[in-house]
């Protein structure tokens, strides 16, 4: 991997950038997790745990987190966060490590102030000024309204594009559980919700020379695997069993189910989803030999799975120009309206910028997001 200073954030000589009437921006550090912990809450109404907090901004293999902070002057209160969070990522054919960007608020007091502005047009030149080519990140309308205005760098390239666009697909694996959550319809439901639940077992049934196996931890396996692999896509994240494990089986609100795929004893694939509350499964992330028996044969092993555990139904985020999305339609997954972006924000135009713009060249699911769980999506 290249030389990138970015891991070396904190020895920063001077801390306070940017300094207003009411508030000021400065880097933030591990004794700032308490206040960031507390504005989430109030931003986002639900609480977050300290171990939430360090899985994502301290145990990420990649590195810890950058911070900047906004503080209001006087009270030291923090009103406003701009956290990005290092991120391995191979382009073309060698890994950069470039950033997420997510985390991002501002308290309800301090809003439409140009204080999300002024942090993201500080951290912005610092990604630059430390070589970052780019960063991503999963965004709603608020704060891409704000990217957009934001171009920082040099370069045609420089700037905020949205790349990629992931719509939802959907797979009803029991039509009984789905109408039960309208207990009138429900009722009347249960006797022809039979074929559908004897015929999905049919339909999800896998070629003999593939085999399944359920994952606990990622190891050696897997990494060989990445090794093998990685060199037939043209941008994502690197997909070793460092990665793997801090990803999907060490967020501190549990491991998500983890199914690896072998054929003649070699493994070709695995695939990686998690159970909502409701009884939904969502699948997270999908990697192996980019072939469409394996692709197809790793979504049945997880439907089939979702199925035992009495899942209603199946849903999986899909960039629309995945090389993949006829396969996953013909698997049965049927796609619903919404629609989400990752957006690239370029820093330094050149090659790496120009593959992280193609969508055609993106391996990328929703499991890629810094998020521990995905059944909430902004
Ligand atoms: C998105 C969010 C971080 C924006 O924070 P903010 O500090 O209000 O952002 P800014 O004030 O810099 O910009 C917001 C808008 O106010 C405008 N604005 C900036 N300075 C202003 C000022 N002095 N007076 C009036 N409006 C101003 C900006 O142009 C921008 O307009 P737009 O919405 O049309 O693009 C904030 O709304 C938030 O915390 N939302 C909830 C959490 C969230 O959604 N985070 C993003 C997750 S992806």
């Amino acid at each position: 991997m290249e030389a990138n200073p970015f891991v070396h954030h904190r020895a920063v000589a001077n801390p306070m950038v940017l300094q207003r009437d009411e508030w000021k921006i400065r880097r933030g550090d591990a004794a700032d997790y308490e206040g960031t912990r507390h504005l989430w809450e109030t931003v986002h109404g639900v609480p977050r745990s300290p171990d939430s907090m360090h899985w994502l901004y301290e145990a990420n293999p990649a590195g810890p987190c950058q911070l900047w902070v906004a503080e209001e002057m006087g009270t030291g209160r923090i009103v406003a966060t701009r956290p990005v969070f290092p991120w391995r990522v191979r382009v073309g054919h060698r890994e950069v490590l470039v950033a997420q960007a997510g985390d991002a608020m501002t308290h309800p007091e301090f809003r439409r102030r140009g204080v999300f502005t002024s942090l993201v047009q500080v951290v912005w030149s610092e990604l630059r000024d430390q070589g970052v080519p780019f960063s991503f990140s999963f965004s709603n309308a608020g704060a891409l309204s704000v990217y957009r205005k934001t171009a920082v760098g040099q370069g045609s390239r420089a700037g905020t594009h949205e790349v990629l666009w992931f719509r939802r697909l959907v797979y009803p694996l029991s039509w009984r559980l789905i109408l039960g959550r309208t207990p009138a319809i429900g009722g009347l439901i249960t006797g022809l919700d039979l074929p559908r639940r004897v015929f999905p077992r049919r339909r999800l049934t896998l070629p003999k020379h593939l085999s399944v196996f359920r994952v606990d931890r990622f190891d050696r396996e897997f990494d060989d695997l990445w090794i093998r692999t990685a060199q037939q896509y043209g941008v994502l994240t690197v997909r070793d069993s460092r990665y793997l494990n801090w990803r999907f089986m060490d967020p501190p609100t549990g491991a998500f189910q983890v199914l690896g795929l072998r054929t003649q004893g070699e493994l070709v694939g695995y695939i990686a989803f998690e159970v909502d509350a409701q009884g939904n499964g969502w699948i997270a992330d999908l990697f192996g030999l980019p072939n469409p028996e394996i692709v197809a044969a790793l979504l049945r092993a997880s439907l089939g799975a979702m199925l035992e555990m009495g899942c209603a139904t199946a849903s999986i985020l899909v960039a629309t120009d995945n090389p993949f999305v006829r396969v996953i339609r013909d698997v049965g997954f049927f796609q619903r309206a919404d629609r989400f972006p990752m957006a690239v924000h370029v820093y330094r135009d050149g090659v790496d910028a120009e593959t992280a713009l193609d969508a055609r060249r993106w391996w990328a699911w929703y499991g890629d997001r810094d998020v521990e769980r995905l059944a909430k999506h902004p």
